[in-house]
């Protein structure tokens, strides 16, 4: 099968379109065969190795995990002992290891049936940003009538966290750049600013809860934005250094916490299959929708990579294999 492997961590370069045997399922695993695959910022830092420290747990010169993809729409092709869930012909999507292929492996309980209503680009985008956007919406208690605030709302995590809050109950203004605005509108902000224009300061004190998707804005910042015993979820991790990205805004955070009115809370989202059976219900009923910015060709991935940290996809960009 075809595949996007690197060896070893680097600009887009590195990866590369290469021949590999199809793998085989282990017990609880499922083979998938790939209709669409989802492009993150997670398969970015994979693909870079940074922040650095990530590299002791993900590989010293290279990534264990060699073929890159982490959100898989597709068919099962193939089940391995013990799976219960999925048989082989089930539509399927969710997390992957190596979703930048034909055919990728998923564990049985990263993976919820397709919604039946939406194609597989359109699930392929969802579990990663998705997932993301419920459990930070669940760790922040989002109540209805809430005042939110989405830095970052045109992203892939954005885009879902938007839609999720509203469907909350929550009153969302979404921070974007100026080409992303209308994107955001449309999935339901009351509100959208230019965070290139717009001085955020304006809206001081206003926010119960705070998302920060884009990871630059200084913790005074986002405190000054957020109401008395309102939440700050720490959701990006972009900029920093190359050793420790954000880490020390995270750190800082949480050393903060304990003295300061406002709740921050830093979040680690998990790849449950639970949460994507959340998102096909919501997706069945009609009231999600996953906004594809661009398609690309398996072997244009390390573009689609490169477009997506220039910030050039509006909503989500999927590579078809
Ligand atoms: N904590 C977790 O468990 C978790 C889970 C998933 C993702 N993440 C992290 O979350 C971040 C976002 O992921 P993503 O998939 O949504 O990436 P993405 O698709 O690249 O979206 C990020 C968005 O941030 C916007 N942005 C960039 N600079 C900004 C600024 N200064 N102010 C406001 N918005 C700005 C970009 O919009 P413009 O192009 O308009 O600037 C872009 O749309 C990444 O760091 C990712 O690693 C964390």
């Amino acid at each position: 099968m075809r595949a996007i492997r690197q060896t070893e961590y680097g600009t887009s370069d590195v990866l590369k379109l290469v021949d590999i045997p199809k793998p085989d399922p282990g017990p609880g695993e499922v083979l998938v065969e790939v209709k669409a695959a989802g492009v993150t910022m997670g398969d970015w830092h994979l693909m870079r190795g940074e922040p650095e420290i990530m590299r002791l747990a993900l590989g010293r010169r290279g990534p264990n995990a060699a073929v890159r993809g982490m959100e898989v729409s597709g068919v099962v092709a193939t089940v391995g002992d013990g799976v219960t869930r999925f048989s082989v012909g089930d539509e399927v999507f969710g997390w992957s290891t190596g979703a930048f292929a034909d055919y990728a492996i998923s564990p049985e309980d990263r993976l919820a049936k397709k919604p039946a209503s939406i194609s597989h680009e359109e699930a392929a985008t969802s579990p990663f940003g998705g997932g993301t956007a419920i459990q930070g919406i669940r760790a922040a208690r989002i109540r209805p009538g809430d005042e939110v605030l989405v830095i970052g709302a045109g992203g892939g995590v954005g885009v879902f966290l938007v839609q999720l809050a509203r469907l909350a109950g929550a009153r969302v203004t979404g921070v974007a750049s100026a080409g992303k605005l209308d994107l955001v509108r449309s999935l339901g902000a009351v509100d959208a600013v230019d965070y290139r224009v717009d001085d955020l300061t304006r809206f001081a004190g206003r926010f119960a809860v705070v998302f920060d998707i884009a990871g630059a804005r200084p913790l005074g910042l986002l405190r000054r934005l957020t109401r008395r015993r309102g939440a700050i979820v720490l959701v990006g991790a972009e900029g920093g250094g190359r050793m420790l990205g954000r880490l020390g805004r995270n750190l800082r955070a949480a050393l903060w916490s304990p003295f300061v009115s406002q709740r921050f809370i830093t979040l680690t989202a998990s790849d449950d299959g639970r949460d994507f059976e959340q998102l096909r219900e919501h997706f069945e009923a009609g009231d999600l929708r996953s906004p594809v910015g661009v398609t690309y060709a398996l072997e244009d991935a390390p573009r689609a990579l490169d477009d997506l940290a220039a910030g050039l996809i509006p909503g989500k960009a999927v590579v078809i294999p």
